[in-house]
């Protein structure tokens, strides 16, 4: 099995459904990741473990999912220089908005990148950490770019309806 070049965590079993968008980008871009729940409140030493093992591992850059008080991307990103890219988690009460300020207001000298609420921001952050891998790696520079090249045509197929 490839190493990983990308970590994806989230802070509970019920991200995925959000979560899942970040990685079905990697691997449709044929990036191999591992994605783990850990939380930064309930499971901080095991989120730091395995940020730790990762890197030991050869990770490039670190997604992270989470919804509320959402500090598990700040967590993360305390334990590592690599790239930390945050995907805000809509919530019950307040649609994703407390994750997003969470993510978004990190205070000076520890950064994360936040991305959208929800499964745009997620399908984004793994495209963004393609676009980072990309800079070292032609073959994939190439099905970005392809990837893009199908969106235009995509677009350009599009006929509005005639109204009656
Ligand atoms: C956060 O609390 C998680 O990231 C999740 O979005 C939210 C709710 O978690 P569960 O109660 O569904 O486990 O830590």
């Amino acid at each position: 099995m490839r190493k990983p070049q990308v970590g994806i965590v989230m802070g509970s079993q019920s991200d995925w459904d959000v979560m899942q968008q970040a990685a079905r980008q990697l691997k449709d871009f044929g990036v191999p990741y591992e994605a783990r729940a850990l939380s930064a409140h309930r499971t901080p030493d095991l989120l730091i473990e395995w940020i730790e093992g990762l890197e030991k591992r050869g990770v490039q850059c670190f997604i992270a999912g989470a919804g509320g008080a959402a500090h598990l991307a700040g967590v993360v990103a305390s334990k590592t220089t690599l790239p930390v890219l945050a995907v805000p988690i809509p919530t019950k009460n307040l649609g994703g908005l407390d994750s997003l300020l969470s993510m978004v207001q990190m205070p000076k000298g520890i950064p994360v990148a936040t991305f959208a609420i929800g499964e745009a921001g997620s399908a984004n952050a793994g495209l963004f950490a393609i676009a980072m891998l990309a800079l070292h790696d032609a073959g994939l520079a190439k099905k970005l770019e392809a990837f893009r090249a199908k969106q235009v045509a995509a677009v350009k197929a599009v006929k509005l309806p005639e109204l009656s």
